[in-house]
C-alpha cells in the first residue's frame, strides 16, 4: 500500500449522531470510548476471567467448563473451555427454535431476482436433522471429515450444520475452485464423504458443479458417498452406488435428530487457505473457542441486536461466510441474508434492491466490490431506499481512504457507523476493528484491537517489540483468543513454524503494520509469499506450480502487482523449455484448470530468461519494479548474473 494512504492526520469521524439516539437506534452495546478500554484492559489483564464469564453468557453448555485458558504459544498446544462439553447445532439452531421457531433464520436471495425465500429456526432444525439422520444412515460419524462443494444456497448451511450435529468437521471448497483443487483438498483431508449439488447458478450463468466433482473424484479413492442435492434439475451424471440424491434420501428419516455432545476442544471444521508454499493448508478450528468468537464479534464489532438483518456477501466457501454468514448470525439467533448471485446481476442495481427488500441492517463486503460499484456510479444506488442500512463493514484487504470515503457517504449516507474488519481464516473472528459506536474512525485504518487481542509490533529485522505508540513493523499477537486456529490438519509442524516459530512467544500474522501516533493500526499487506486479488488468498508458490505442470514451462516467477480495482493483481514470468511453444491463452487456461478462475493472472509474459542471481535464485525484487515502472529503483544488481536480461524484460513488459 503506497505510503500516502497512512496518513496519521487523517480527519476523526465521529460516530453518527443517529446510532447514538435510543429513539432512532438500539442502545450500543458499547457507547464510549472509555467503555471500550476498560473492557478491552480487563480482557488483557484476565483473559480467563473476562473469556470464562463471556463463554458462560454465550454459549450452551451440556458440561460446565472448569478451566478457561491452558497452553500458549510456546508449545502450540493451546487449548480453550476443557471439560466443557456441547454441540455446535444446539447452540445456533435448537435453543432459538425452540424459544422462537416462526423467527427468521435464513433469508435466501437467489440467482434471479424475485425467487427468495425464508427459513424460520423451526424448519432449520427439522432440516438439519434431516440431513444429519440421512448422513449417519450412510456412515458419518463424528471426526470424520464431509467436503462440501456446493453453491450459495440455504442447503449448504444446512450441510455445514448436519455435520456439526454428529460432531464430523465439514471441509468447505468455494465452488469456484477447480476440480483439481477440489481433489487436493478431498485427498488432503481423506475424506469419505462429499456433499454437492447438481448445477448451480450465479450471475444467470450455469456451473456444471457435479462433473467438477466426477472430475475430482477420480482420483479420491477415499470418497465413499456423495450426497447431491437438486438445484437446477438438469440431467447430471450420477454414479450408484457411490452417489445418492439429497432429496430421496431425507425422506427416509425423521426431523429430529439428538445432537453429538462433543468435548469444547473437538474441531467444528476445516477450511484450506492459501500459504507461502504451493501446497494449501487445512487451518482447523474447534468448537467451543471459534463459535464463541464468532458470537461475540457479531455482537460488538457490529453492534448486533435482536431483529437486526445482517447482510454478508461474501461467499460461504471463505473463513467470511463461515463467521458472519453461518456461524455468528445463527449462534446469536439472529437473521442472515444469504446472496447466490453477483453484485452486477442483472444489473448494478441489486445488492440496493436487496438492501431495500429485506431491510437488511448490516451490509459487509470486500474493498474490490466497494471499487467497483464506485465505477459503476452512484446512480445505481441513490434511486434506492437503504435507511435500514446501520452497519457498513469491509474486510478482506486494506481499503484505501478513498473508497472509505465513498462507502460512507454514497451507501451510508454519513449516518452508518464504517467498520473496516482486519482478521484471517486463521484467526477465526475479526481482531482489530472499530466498534461502531465507540471507537472514532479514520479512513484507511481497521483502528484497534478487539477485546482480548494483545497486539504488538516487531522490528522485521532485530525481531524485537517496539515500544513506542508509533511504529512500524511485523504484527504479531502476544497471547492466545479463543477462535485461534490450533493446528494445520496432518501437519502440525507447519502451524508451528508457520505461525509461532518466527518469533518465539507471539503468533506471527504474516502482515505489515503501521501503529500511528493514536494507537491506530493501518495493515500495509503481507509479507510473505502471499497475495490478495479481490480478497482472495492465494500464493503465488501455487501458480507457479500449476505453470510448472504444463509440458512447456522451463521456469516461472509470479508476482503480485498491485492493482486499482482489485487491489493486487497475478502477473506470470514463464521461459520454455527449448524447442517447446506455447502462449499466454494457454497458461491462462492451465492455471483456472488448476486452481480456478479466480486465481487468472492478468498478464502472462514469455521471456528469454529470468533474472537470477549468480547461485541461480530468481530475483522477483527485479521483475516487481520493471512492472511497476520503477526501473530507475532497481537497487543493487551486483549480483544478477545477465545485466543485459533487463532491457529485454523493460521491452516484454511495455509491448504486452
Ligand atoms: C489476509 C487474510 C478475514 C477474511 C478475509 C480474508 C488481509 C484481511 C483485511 C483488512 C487489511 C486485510 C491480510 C490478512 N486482510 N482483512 N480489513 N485490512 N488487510 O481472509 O483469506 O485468511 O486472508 O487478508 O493480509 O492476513 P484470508
Amino acid at each position: 500500500m503506497p505510503a500516502e494512504y497512512l496518513c496519521t492526520e487523517a480527519e476523526l469521524y465521529p460516530v453518527p449522531k443517529r446510532l447514538l439516539d435510543s429513539s432512532l437506534s438500539p442502545t450500543p452495546h458499547i457507547n464510549s470510548i472509555e467503555q471500550y478500554k476498560k473492557l478491552y484492559d480487563e480482557s488483557i489483564k484476565s483473559p480467563t476471567e473476562f473469556w470464562g464469564k463471556i463463554a458462560r453468557e454465550t454459549l450452551f453448555w451440556t458440561t460446565p467448563f472448569q478451566t478457561v485458558l491452558s497452553g500458549g504459544f510456546e508449545y502450540g498446544d493451546i487449548a480453550w473451555f476443557l471439560e466443557g462439553q456441547l454441540n455446535a447445532t444446539y447452540n445456533c439452531v435448537d435453543r432459538h427454535a425452540i424459544k422462537n421457531p416462526d423467527k427468521v433464520a435464513i433469508i435466501y436471495e437467489a440467482d434471479e431476482p424475485g425467487q427468495d425465500r425464508k427459513i424460520t429456526y423451526g424448519e432449520l432444525l427439522r432440516d438439519v436433522c434431516r440431513l444429519a439422520n440421512a448422513l449417519k444412515a450412510h456412515g458419518v460419524r463424528k471426526g470424520d471429515i464431509v467436503t462440501i462443494y456446493m453453491p450459495m444456497i440455504p442447503e449448504a448451511i444446512i450441510a455445514f450444520l448436519a455435520c456439526a450435529r454428529l460432531g464430523a468437521l465439514h471441509s468447505v471448497v468455494f465452488a469456484g475452485f477447480s476440480a483439481e483443487s477440489l481433489r487436493d483438498r478431498i485427498q488432503d483431508a481423506s475424506s469419505k464423504f462429499v456433499i454437492t449439488a447438481d448445477e448451480g447458478f450465479r450471475g444467470g450463468k450455469t456451473i456444471n458443479i457435479k462433473n467438477i466433482v466426477d472430475d475430482a473424484l477420480k482420483e479420491c479413492s477415499t470418497v465413499e458417498r456423495v450426497f447431491v442435492f437438486r438445484r437446477t434439475g438438469s440431467k447430471v451424471s450420477f454414479i450408484i452406488p457411490r452417489d445418492v440424491w439429497w432429496h430421496e434420501e431425507i425422506q427416509k428419516y425423521r426431523s429430529y435428530c439428538p445432537p453429538e455432545i462433543v468435548n469444547a476442544e473437538d474441531p467444528l471444521f476445516l477450511l484450506y487457505t492459501s500459504g507461502s508454499t504451493g501446497k494449501p493448508k487445512g487451518v482447523l478450528h474447534t468448537t467451543a473457542g471459534y463459535l464463541l468468537c464468532a458470537a461475540t464479534t457479531l455482537k460488538y464489532v457490529f453492534d448486533y441486536h435482536e431483529g437486526d438483518i445482517f447482510g454478508c456477501m461474501a461467499d460461504i466457501g471463505w473463513i467470511t461466510g463461515h463467521t458472519y454468514a453461518v456461524y455468528g448470525p445463527l449462534a446469536c439467533g439472529g437473521t442472515s441474508v444469504l446472496f447466490e448471485s453477483t453484485l452486477l446481476y442483472p444489473t448494478p442495481n441489486r445488492y440496493w434492491e436487496i438492501v431495500a427488500k429485506h431491510k437488511i441492517t448490516h451490509f459487509y463486503t470486500a474493498p474490490t466490490a466497494i471499487r467497483l460499484l464506485h465505477r459503476f456510479g452512484r446512480e445505481y444506488i441513490d434511486c434506492h431506499d437503504l435507511s435500514s442500512l446501520r452497519i457498513i463493514a469491509s474486510v478482506g484487504e486494506p481499503i484505501d481512504p478513498e473508497s472509505w470515503k465513498w462507502y460512507n457517504e454514497v451507501v451510508g449516507r454519513n449516518v452508518c457507523s464504517v467498520i473496516d474488519t482486519y482478521w484471517q481464516t486463521e484467526t477465526g473472528s475479526t481482531i482489530i476493528s472499530p466498534l461502531p459506536c465507540a471507537i472514532l474512525t479514520k479512513p484507511g485504518s481497521a483502528t484497534l484491537p478487539f477485546f482480548g487481542i494483545d497486539l504488538a509490533v516487531l522490528d522485521s529485522i532485530t525481531g524485537k517489540e517496539i515500544a513506542t505508540t508509533e511504529a512500524e513493523g511485523v504484527l504479531v499477537i502476544r497471547q492466545p483468543w479463543p477462535s485461534i486456529a490450533r493446528t494445520i490438519y496432518n501437519d502440525h509442524n507447519r502451524y508451528f513454524n508457520t505461525y509461532l516459530k518466527p518469533y518465539k512467544g507471539y503468533y506471527f500474522t504474516g502482515d505489515s503494520v503501521i501503529r500511528d501516533r493514536d494507537g491506530y493500526y493501518w495493515i500495509r499487506g503481507r509479507v510473505d509469499d502471499v497475495i490478495n486479488v479481490s480478497g482472495h488468498r492465494i500464493s503465488t508458490a501455487e501458480i507457479e506450480s500449476a505453470l510448472y505442470a504444463h509440458p512447456t514451462v522451463a521456469e516461472t516467477a509470479v508476482i503480485g502487482v498491485s492493482d486499482e480495482l482489485t487491489g493486487q493483481s497475478v502477473h506470470a514470468f514463464v521461459t520454455l523449455k527449448p524447442n517447446c511453444s506455447t502462449d499466454a491463452k494457454e497458461l491462462t487456461l492451465q492455471i483456472r484448470k488448476v486452481i480456478g478462475p479466480f486465481a487468472t493472472p492478468k498478464k502472462i509474459y514469455i521471456v528469454s530468461d529470468l533474472p537470477k542471481t549468480r547461485s541461480g535464485k530468481i530475483m522477483r525484487r527485479i521483475l516487481r519494479k520493471i512492472i511497476s515502472n520503477e526501473t530507475d529503483q532497481l537497487g543493487d544488481l551486483s549480483t544478477l548474473s545477465d545485466p543485459n536480461l533487463i532491457n529485454i524484460l523493460v521491452d516484454k513488459v511495455n509491448s504486452s
